[in-house]
């Protein structure tokens, strides 16, 4: 299907971004419909520094939306399938300490939870 080249770079980055071993993955939105761009990076950066600082054995992606566009910055984590809104840094830690690692949902910020499961 790919030429030589291309399938190992696709290789790598699938090594790169640790799919073999994530459990979990986190798509956070950082706006600018559900709240400045300026925060959502913030949250962003936390989320990096949270995911590196607990070993988080997960996968994270920005989002330009995630659809719902008020009371961000979104935060959703599979496969629970968790959406926590106004994810500022110092809930995006917490979320990560305990849910993205821990496995437990912050219950009490989690605006909707909605597994896929096929
Ligand atoms: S801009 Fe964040 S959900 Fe649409």
């Amino acid at each position: 299907m790919h030429d030589e080249k291309t399938q190992r770079a696709i290789e790598a980055g699938f090594a790169k971004m640790g799919l073999e071993k994530a459990r979990r993955h986190a798509f956070l939105c950082t706006g600018p419909e559900c709240c400045a761009r300026e925060e959502g990076l913030a949250s962003w950066e936390a989320l990096k520094a949270a995911c590196k600082a607990t070993g988080a054995e997960a996968l994270r992606s920005k989002a330009d939306c995630l659809r719902i566009c008020a009371g961000g910055p979104w935060l959703v984590v599979y496969p629970e399938g968790t959406w926590y809104g106004e994810a500022t840094p110092e809930r995006v830690e917490r979320i990560v300490r305990e849910h993205v690692v821990g496995g437990v949902s912050v219950a009490e910020w989690a605006a909707k939870t909605r597994p896929l499961c096929g």
